[in-house]
């Protein structure tokens, strides 16, 4: 480093520090994409699907690349606002369904703690984590207002979220704002009316106040089965390139929330909001890119698919962007567990985590995100299910899988490369730095990155699986299997270890051993869908058992 640049970065850590010490808490935007592949943002490598806001804003940023999710969408939401593992909360298993009676398990949420601190709290979409009561739904567990739907999919235009259950449909409403059944919204695509409230709600905000506002978007779930991926169509003529009509629709659908990313950013800078902000973008879980809930996304060139513990199904596409970062512009290979947001959030709001009840599992990482420290994280759970016996966790960036999940089907599944496109395309930077984040990026920023770091920034952030000339050794999972991969060169898990790194192994086990002893049993699923039945409550998924109570449906 020259004598020139090192005054210059001083001259930017004063500035920063200056920054960090006079400004109040900051606002957070958590934008949580659903169902979202790790190869379907571009700033990962692939060229079909451009994202270019979510890009100018996570080179911006600090890329996440070993940031871990749960394999299925309440769990990672669990986790997300507990800071705790899901095995310690019986949230391990199958997603909450339509009239299912399970709920997130009473704790005090990341929402209500920053509400303490002073926040404003807003929902905008997706729940996820029951609603049998009142006392289950987002407006009563944190959150001072919710635009946004209970369940885990509905159609995106009329809102209509149906469930088949021993072969009879059960249909209804599933939109409100806060209490209230939104049946004006119906008509409107879902990923604007989200980003509608979203840009309202900043324009409005009080300023004296910092905003919390969890985006937590239905999009690129698929919707109802019998119409599963919706988007508009002016949208999907975008992507004429994309020979697959599926995944043509399905690029649509992600292109839509990197519209809202970018609408989001632009209000927040005309706010004047945006210096002071944190923006944190995730997947909450893989793409499923066959089977149930089949979306055209694509985790390639990661293994497995959502519901699984292989890397495509809980290694998430994630970034943090803020200006309150003294190193911006660089990929992070730092291990972070969803479970860290919750001490890191508080952190960020306040510097001072030591009122928490620390039973939590997640780690403080806001100084490394700041000061680019090294983080403390050095293991994490990905997941125990004592029900289908399989589990997985990481140390030092090895990964110990035991038992196959969804029987062992996808044990050796890459799905599609998410490349095959009628003509050629190229990665266009010059529609990163046009992009409406870009602009709002340049009135504000020290050092807008130029399109030469966009390039360097992606290739440090696309994945490599191992040379095809390295011999590998077999992984069977089947039976309760064990096996163990490198994932610093192996991120596509593809040489097995297990018997070439004995201690190591011993040690994971009993790291395992260790976590199966705070197990909480699966809560199992426990559908009353007769009483939850829509037709009963003025065609809407309502809190049905506190139905008796007039404010139950409008
Ligand atoms: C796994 O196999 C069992 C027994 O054949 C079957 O009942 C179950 O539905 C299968 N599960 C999945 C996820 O395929
Ligand atoms: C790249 O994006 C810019 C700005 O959106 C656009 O004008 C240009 O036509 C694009 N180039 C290609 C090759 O698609
Ligand atoms: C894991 O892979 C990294 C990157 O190739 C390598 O440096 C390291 O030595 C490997 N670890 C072991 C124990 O083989």
């Amino acid at each position: 480093m020259n004598r020139a640049k090192l005054c210059c970065y001083f001259f930017v850590f004063a500035a920063n520090v200056m920054l960090v010490s006079s400004v109040g808490e900051p606002n957070i935007i958590f934008i949580i994409a659903d169902d979202l592949g790790w190869n379907d943002v571009s700033f990962h490598g692939s060229n079909q699907i451009l994202t270019p806001n979510i890009d100018a804003l996570a080179y911006n940023g600090i890329i996440l690349n070993s940031h871990y999710v749960q394999p299925s969408g309440s769990a990672t939401k669990a986790a997300l606002l507990t800071g705790k593992y899901p095995i310690k909360l019986g949230m391990q298993g199958d997603p909450i369904q339509p009239g299912d009676t399970r709920a997130l398990p009473e704790r005090k949420l990341l929402p209500e703690y920053l509400k303490d601190i002073g926040y404003v709290t807003y929902l905008a979409g997706k729940w996820d984590l029951g609603y049998t009561r009142w006392n289950d739904t987002p407006t009563y567990r944190g959150f001072d207002h919710h635009l946004g739907f209970y369940n885990s999919w509905t159609s995106y235009y009329d809102f209509l979220t149906t469930t088949t259950v021993n072969g009879k449909d059960y249909s209804g409403l599933d939109i409100r704002r806060d209490a209230q059944p939104a049946w004006d919204l119906a008509g409107q695509y879902a990923t604007d009316v989200l980003t509608d409230y979203a840009v309202g709600t900043i324009q409005q905000h009080d300023t004296t106040k910092p905003l919390f506002m969890m985006i937590s978007h239905l999009a690129p779930h698929a919707a109802n089965p019998a119409k599963p991926l919706e988007a508009p169509q002016e949208t999907v003529d975008k992507f004429k390139h994309i020979i697959d009509s599926g995944r043509r629709t399905y690029a649509a659908m992600v292109s839509k929330i990197d519209d809202s990313v970018g609408a989001v950013v632009t209000a927040l800078e005309q706010k004047g909001m945006f210096e002071n902000s944190v923006i944190i973008f995730m997947s909450d879980n893989g793409a499923p890119t066959v089977g149930e809930f089949r979306n055209w996304g694509s985790n390639y060139p990661l293994k497995g698919l959502k519901g699984t513990l292989w890397e495509g199904g809980v290694r998430s596409p994630s970034f943090i962007s803020s200006q309150l970062f003294l190193q911006k512009g660089r990929v992070s290979n730092d291990l972070i567990h969803v479970t860290d947001w919750f001490p890191t959030l508080l952190s960020a709001a306040n510097g001072d985590v030591s009122f928490l009840d620390l039973d939590i599992d997640g780690t403080d990482i806001w100084s490394s995100l700041v000061y680019n420290f090294d983080t403390t994280r050095r293991s994490t759970l990905l997941n125990i299910d004592e029900k289908n016996r399989n589990a997985a966790l990481i140390l030092s960036n090895f990964k110990l899988i035991v038992g196959s999940t969804k029987n062992g089907t996808y044990d050796s599944y890459y799905g599609e490369t998410g490349e095959e496109n009628l003509e050629p395309v190229v990665y266009n930077t010059t529609a990163i730095a046009k992009s409406p984040a870009a602009k709002a990026i340049d009135k504000v920023s020290y050092s807008p990155t130029s399109e030469f770091e966009y390039m360097s920034l992606r290739e440090l952030a696309t994945l490599r699986c191992l040379d095809p000339s390295v011999k590998r050794t077999e992984c069977d999972l089947s039976d309760g299997g064990i096996c163990l991969f490198n994932l610093t060169k192996d991120p596509c898990e593809e040489d097995n270890m297990v018997n070439f790194l004995p201690s190591l192994v011993r040690q994971m086990k009993r790291k395992m051993v260790v976590y199966r002893e705070g197990l909480v049993e699966w809560q199992e699923r426990n559908l009353d869908i007769e009483n939850s039945d829509p037709k009963l409550h003025h065609y809407t998924w309502n809190p049905w058992r506190d139905c008796a109570d007039a404010t139950c449906s409008a």
